[in-house]
Parts: structure tokens; sequence; C-alpha cells
């Protein structure tokens, strides 16, 4: 058998870049201390630790065994991940492992899928990884605090079917930290509920961590990236100076075939699976930026048009010669619109006793006012945003297909748990529930606007005496 696997590209999977190319950007890895290939066991520690951001630039972050981001979990798809988890931060936490297709138990949910972890105490995480594609962790305890404050690591399912004959490849992981000069995070209040309202972005960006990083590279090789957006607020508007972004899949693994794209958009929660190529001549630099994006009232004006992010450096070597544009393939069956149930869910921002406070469908969220649906049901959900800033819609435990006008689902096909609702725009999407009931949350991964009231619950298979009267 193991023959077989030489079989086909032999040349695409060995790597095409100089000796340590990756190394200003590369994530530390969890170590598994489990023997069985298909189960992957880790330890995983919430602790305060001083992380350097840049160099000489040090900060107390809240970090996953003392790094930002934290380390990377590769699995394959199918494995059972065991995560033994403990809380010595100052309070209390929980891990939520961000579009896993997991049971409601494993979601990391205080008051519903477990309690909350308290400072010292631990849990134990256990589930199979279903799907391919790139995942992300965080908590579910003051996440805008806590996220903010440097609580995220990416988890890279991979699928040894999968082949994109690119051996180049790079876990990016977007975010932004607000640091004073003093070296001290900024308070999450900072600025109140005005800041609540337009969502708090961080001053420092960082990529996997660090500001101003370098990779060296061959030109003409291929480069896979498989980036998430973890930042609590900011928009990531991608430009590698005309280079394209050759998409290839998004939350969900890889989408029907590929695009390319000149610039690109990772709302907070979403994560990209491209393929970039940059050529140039030795010695020669670019830059990948971060372009400011307009999502909604006052979140541009007076800011400087763009963020750097990491620096490509040609190496001085021979220019790769195969100039094929790598292509990828997936069938996704859409899901049926005919028969779905119609959901239909409003975001707006109203003035609240004190505060402007964030609403859906004209309530503040309560338990007995969740959508619910029956195990298995296909609904329609239809999310129309009143207000004047986007919010990147996120539900738990399940993906979804977003529809066009037509109600056809958007082209290429994708599988999302997270998509960006444009201000005074509607998305609809379609989603099939399964035998995984439960409470499954929906919000806005701005978390400031989660906090601020944008999140609700879809009760899966879950009787409600309320409802069953009608
Ligand atoms: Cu990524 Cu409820 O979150
Ligand atoms: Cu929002």
């Amino acid at each position: 058998m193991l023959w077989l696997g030489c079989v086909g590209p032999v040349a695409a999977q060995t790597s095409l870049q100089p000796e340590g190319w990756d190394r200003g950007l590369k994530l530390p890895e969890a170590v598994d201390t489990n023997p069985d290939p298909h189960v992957v066991e880790v330890n995983l520690e919430a602790r305060v630790a001083p992380v350097e951001i840049a160099p000489g630039q040090s900060v107390e972050a809240w970090t996953y065994n003392g790094g930002v981001p934290g380390p990377l979990i590769r699995l394959r798809v199918g494995d059972r991940l065991i995560v033994h988890f403990l809380n010595k931060l100052p309070k209390p936490t929980t891990v939520h492992w961000h579009g896993v297709r997991l049971p409601i138990q494993m979601d990391g949910v205080p008051g519903i899928s477990q309690p909350e972890v308290k400072p010292g105490e631990s849990f134990t995480y256990d589930f199979t990884v279903p799907d391919a594609g790139l995942f992300w962790y965080h908590p579910h305890v003051m996440s805008a605090a806590q996220v903010g404050f440097g609580l995220y690591g990416a988890l890279l399912v991979e699928d040894p079917n999968e082949h994109v004959g690119v051996p180049d490849e790079l876990v990016l992981v977007l975010s932004d930290m607000s640091v004073g000069t003093d070296g001290v995070m900024e308070s999450p209040e900072a600025g109140g509920s005005i800041a609540n309202m337009f969502g708090r972005e961080g001053t420092n960006v960082l990529v996997n961590g660090r500001k101003h990083s370098k990779l060296v590279v061959r030109s003409g090789a291929p480069q896979r990236w498989r980036i998430v957006n973890v930042a609590k607020s900011r928009f990531f508007n991608l430009d590698l100076g005309g280079v394209p972004f050759r998409q290839i899949g998004g939350d969900g693994g890889l989408q029907e075939y590929a695009v390319d794209h000149d610039t690109f958009v990772l709302a907070p929660g979403e994560r990209a699976d491209v393929i970039v190529t940059p050529r140039a001549e030795p010695g020669a630099e670019m830059t990948l930026r971060s372009v400011l994006y307009y999502r909604g009232f006052g979140t541009i004006e007076g800011r400087f048009p763009f963020d750097d992010l990491f620096t490509i450096a040609m190496a001085d070597l021979p220019p790769n010669a195969d100039v094929r544009a790598p292509d990828t393939h997936r069938s996704i069956e859409p899901l049926p619109v005919a028969g779905a149930t119609a959901i239909d869910l409003e975001f707006t921002l109203v003035q609240g006793a004190e505060d402007p406070e964030y609403r859906i469908t004209g309530a503040r969220f309560t338990r007995d006012k969740a959508v619910t649906a029956q195990l298995g049901e296909t609904q329609l959900w239809t999310v129309t945003n009143k207000s004047a800033w986007s919010h990147p819609f996120h539900l738990h435990g399940y993906f979804f297909q977003v529809l066009d006008e037509h109600g056809v689902p958007v082209k290429p096909m994708a599988w999302k748990d997270t998509v960006n609702i444009p201000f005074e725009q509607t998305v609809r999407f379609i989603v099939r529930f399964d035998d995984r009931g439960g409470s499954w949350m929906f919000h806005c991964h701005i978390l400031d606007h989660a906090e601020a009231g944008l999140m609700g619950m879809v009760d899966v298979g879950i009787a409600h005496a309320s409802h069953e009267k009608h």
C-alpha cells in the first residue's frame, strides 16, 4: 500500500522552498501524547504569560500553553481529539471549537454545554473531527475580553485524500491586540457602550502573534495558506500587490472549484484556503497588506489606509519552472430549498434603558425565544441586518450553504459556519440539522456586538412548552 502514495505528482510532495523559509511564521504545534495514530491527545493550559509580539516588544497576554496563538492542533479527518484543558487564568473560561461538528456537550458554551471552568479547574474535551478544514478554538466566557487578550489557536484537520498538489503550506492566524506604550493590555471596556456598538479593533495587527515577520521564498513556487481571522472585530482585506489569491476553500474545507481574487476579505471567525505564487527577481521583496475595509458607519474615517502584515523576500534561487496554477474540485450537493422551514431574523440597534443595544427580531435574547428545529430538519434562514454596521454571523455546530438572490446556492458552492451580513443587507442560507440535538448558539463574531445583544440560539430536537401551544 505504501508505494501507492508515491504514484502521481511525486515532485509536488517535495518542498520547493529554501530551507527555513517559514521560520518567521511557523506556529508551534501541540504535542500528541497518544500512540494511537487515530487519536490525538494534547494538554492545553490557559495561563497569563509574557509573549513577544515584535523584537523587544513584550506583552503580558492570556495564552494557551504560553503562546499567542496557542499551539496548532493538527489531525486527520475522522481522528479523535482528546484535550486535557487546565485553567490557570484568574477568571473562569471554556474552550469552544469553532466550526467543528461535534456533540453539544463538547461545544464549550457555559450553562449549555458545560459549567464554566473555574480558575484551577480542568475539563476534558473529547470528540471526533468529521470534516477536513481549518478550524479554531477560543473561550466562550467574556469572549470579547478573553479573545482580545490572546486566547485563540488553530485546529487543522487534514484529509490525506485531498490532492491539492502544493507541498508548502502555512497556517496564518490573523489577529490584533491593544497594547499601551507601557506594554499593558488596554481594558476590554475602553470607550464604553459606543465602542461596543462599533466593535473594538486592536491597535497591533498580528500574524501568528507577530508583527512584520518575513518569509524567504522561491519565486514562482506556489504556497498554500490556511488563514483564519480570529480578531474580535477587525476585518482583514488582504492585498499582495497584485499577486492573486487562488481560493480553493473556506470554513468547511474545499469549495466546489477554485476562484482567483485580487484582494480578499476575511470577516472575524471566517477561514480561507488560498494558493499564492509570488514571482519576482532574487532579493526583491513584497508586502502582504490588509487594506481598510468599510464595515459600517465610522469604521474607516481618519484611519491609515492599510496595515503591513508580513514581508515576502525572494531567495537567491532559480525560479520554480512549473507555472501551472494548481486546481481543485469538490462536488457539493445543494441542500433542497423546497420544503425548507423559513426562519426570519432581523438585526437592529436600539436605544436600551442605558446603552445602545443590539437586538435580534426586536427582543433581547431569552431562552424561550430560541429558534426551534426538529432533528433532521432543513431550514432556510433569512437574516436581515437593519443596523449601520456589518455583522459576521456564526452558527455553532453546523455548516450552511449561502444562497444568492434567486435562492440558488452561491457559486462556487461551499460549506460555511460564518458569513458576513453587510450593513443594511439581507443574507439567506440553508442549513440541515442532523441528529446532534441541543441548544446551539448563533451570534455576531464581532464579539463586542455579541455581548451587546447579537446572540441567540437554535434548540435542535428540544420540545418547547411555549411553542407547542401554537
Ligand atoms: Cu467562534 Cu460562539 O464562536
Ligand atoms: Cu456584529
